[in-house]
């Protein structure tokens, strides 16, 4: 059984999608849901859902990231987490964090990437005049939403769509691709040696 966490910095509804197929026939256990925001709606769903949670306020540490990713890394370790699961963590990570996990660490973006990395991606897909958006569950590299694509979800754009409308279309298929491409990707792990 792999020990999987998921960070999360908002509402946390991927989160919720993931812990709620995290039934007994998953490879992988629920074991930590950690938010750089204490005020992360996903902290209360977490609980209730009977999963530990941790808060490690980005804020305190003020420019130095270094020492905010060791934090994270040291509470990781203390939980014997073997893969972390990105679903809306709004904090870049660093080369040296994202070193370390390599071949562990799977997130979630709300594009059809290589398209739109980083943020407002539904915004710019509407500007673009893009007749089709999604999302994509990819591995996390040094580069931003740059690793292997595990999969994705498309939909399309419809007249008159506003970025809150597609936002909605696109989410709803997040929650179901997002534990799919999990379990999938935990039944084929082999730790990065
Ligand atoms: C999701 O749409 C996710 O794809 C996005 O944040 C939202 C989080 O929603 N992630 C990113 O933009 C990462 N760059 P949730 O908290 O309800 O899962």
């Amino acid at each position: 059984m792999l020990n999987v966490a998921i960070l999360i910095s908002g509402g946390g509804s991927n989160m919720q999608r993931l812990l709620e197929d995290m039934d007994e026939t998953h490879p992988g256990c629920a074991r930590l849901v950690l938010s750089n925001r204490p005020e992360a709606g996903g902290l209360a769903k977490a609980q209730a859902m009977g999963v530990a949670t941790e808060v490690l306020d980005h804020r305190p540490f003020g420019e130095d990231r270094a020492r905010f990713e060791t934090e994270l890394h040291k509470i990781l370790k203390a939980y014997q987490v073997d893969v972390i699961c990105l679903a809306g963590f709004m904090r870049i990570l660093g080369t040296d964090f994202v070193s370390a996990w390599r071949g562990r660490m799977l997130n979630i973006h709300p594009s059809l990437l290589p398209k739109y990395q980083g943020l407002h991606t539904h915004h710019r897909a509407l500007e673009a005049g893009d007749k089709r958006a999604g999302c994509s569950v990819h591995e996390v590299v040094p580069q931003l939403d740059a690793g292997p694509v595990l999969g994705q979800s498309e939909v399309p754009i419809l007249p008159g769509d506003t970025a809150q409308d597609l936002a909605n279309r696109v989410l709803e298929q997040e929650h179901l691709l997002y534990p799919k491409i999990l379990r999938t990707f935990l039944t084929r792990f082999e730790p990065p040696s």
